[in-house]
């Protein structure tokens, strides 16, 4: 039989393959992260590197009607945890792949046991551990209060054995945890080299997709990148998971970059605790929970995230400053932006910073790109700078354009029910363009407009 062994290139990063090893991937420009590896060539193998004769000769599988492939039962699992379902859209989809990244330690395998635990109520689910005992996984549910649950354990990294393993349980989901130790008996290179977790990867995504079990992959995200990340495995899973937090904050947000189920951007909030994750029902409420006295510094503005609109404080510290380069430090918002707020405040808004030191946070760790918040910001400044509390119950919304003027930014309806919900009395707005419609209906809320940040001092106190 002929074992000659291929040697490819690929980079680590971005998962392109090379027929010479290069110091440079041309595809994601990064340096030093094209490595050697080697696929054995064995015949019947469809490897993207050796066809093989055999595999071309294979009969074609006819092509079917786009409305005879329809299904007719409904494919979704609800996974029992209501944020983790909506960042799915909707559960769990037959025969999907789902790859959950993260940093070390952020509570990945909490979450999945946590998962499996619901699921596995029901349904069959094999939970597989290559990096830890069957001993400390039960000691965790222990911790989690799922210790009896009726999930099976397995501690096997070969994807050979596993499989073996897999034909005989038939599972209706797989946790694979994590996909960095998992190895193929086929290939030499090291468990979790690219293509290591390349192969061992597609194995599995064969089988989901055969059998219709579902697989979770977790991958470890490193911050230099020196060993495989998971990131060529985006390309080949349905749907990419990351979950981020702040080892500080007790929040966990649970975010969907890729998914052929469902929309992307979605986010699920949960809190770590020392019984495991928990969901915030309420997530205006968790983040403005400190918010009790009026306070000089700070304002509140509404932000969407995926499809869901929360309700943010922004805290500004504006004091002057005692050496000769005033400091500006911003978290939750990029630094950058707040210095472009601050200049269009000097020009615009009559207000000159420039030998005050300005600190800026968002409450609660989050951080927010959508514009939507500048004006927020801004008050949360001028309040700041005046020392005085902005009024109460009344919250901010509208971007700021170079020009000082403010303008309407998407999903103002939504904003406002999320308000009124809250129980705000007034919302600074932009002047509507023609023929905006959010303007007409009344949502128990005072809509003030405000066409320029020159103008907003005077309604703020
Ligand atoms: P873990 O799920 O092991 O993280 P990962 O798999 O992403 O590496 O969780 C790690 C942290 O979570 C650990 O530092 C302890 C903490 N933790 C809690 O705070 N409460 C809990 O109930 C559990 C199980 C873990
Ligand atoms: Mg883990």
């Amino acid at each position: 039989m002929n074992r000659k062994t291929k040697t490819a290139y690929v980079c680590t990063e971005c998962g392109q393959d090379y027929g010479k090893w290069r110091g440079k991937c041309d595809n994601c420009g990064l340096w030093d992260t094209v490595h050697e590896i080697r696929i054995p060539a064995s015949p019947g193998e469809t490897s993207r590197y050796g066809a093989s004769a055999a595999a071309a000769k294979k009969a074609p599988a006819g092509a079917r009607k786009l409305a005879e492939c329809a299904m007719d039962q409904a494919p979704r699992m609800t996974s029992g945890i209501g944020e983790v379902d909506r960042v799915l859209g909707g559960g769990l989809v037959r025969g999907a792949c789902i790859l959950l990244g993260g940093d070390p330690g952020i509570g990945k395998s909490t979450l999945l046991l946590q998962l499996a635990a619901r699921i596995g109520k029901t349904r069959r689910v094999l939970y597989l551990s290559g990096e830890e005992s069957p001993e400390q996984v039960a000691m965790r549910a222990q911790r989690l209060q799922v210790g009896d649950a009726a999930m099976e354990l397995l501690t096997e990294t070969s994807v050979e054995s596993i499989l073996a393993t897999l034909g005989e349980a038939t599972p209706d989901l797989v946790i694979i945890d994590s996909i960095q130790t998992v190895y193929s008996e086929a290939l030499q290179s090291a468990p979790g080299s690219v293509a290591q977790i390349r192969e061992s990867a597609a194995m599995l995504l064969r089988f989901a997709k055969e059998t219709g079990a579902v697989m979770i992959f977790i991958g470890h995200v490193t911050k230099d990148g020196s060993i495989a990340g998971p990131r060529l495995l985006e390309h080949m899973v349905d749907t990419v998971l990351y979950f981020e937090g702040d080892g500080s904050y007790q929040f966990r947000v649970l975010r969907t970059v890729k998914n052929r189920f469902g929309p992307s951007g979605e986010l699920a909030l949960l809190t770590m605790s020392d019984d495991g994750l928990h969901e915030i029902a309420n997530a205006s409420e968790f983040f403005l929970m400190n918010r009790h006295q009026p306070q000089a510094g700070t304002a509140v503005a509404p932000i969407l995230e995926g499809t869901r609109i929360m309700m943010v404080e922004l805290q500004a510290l504006v004091n002057k400053s005692h050496f000769g380069m005033p400091q500006r430090v911003a978290s939750g918002v990029n630094q950058r932006k707040l210095a472009l707020l601050l200049a269009v405040l000097e020009r615009h808004g009559g207000v000159v910073l420039g030998d005050f030191d300005v600190f800026f946070n968002i409450a609660g760790g989050l951080t927010v790109t959508e514009p939507a918040i500048d004006l927020g910001i801004a008050a949360a400044l001028l309040s700041s700078f005046r020392n005085k509390p902005v009024r109460r119950e009344i919250a901010f919304i509208g971007e700021l354009g170079l020009g000082g003027e403010i303008r309407p930014v998407n999903a103002m309806s939504a904003r406002f029910k999320e308000l009124a919900r809250m129980g705000f009395a007034e919302c600074i707005v932009p002047r509507p363009s023609r023929n905006a419609e959010w303007m007409n209906d009344s949502y128990g809320i005072t809509l003030t407009t405000c066409a320029k940040v020159g103008g907003v001092q005077e309604l703020l106190f």
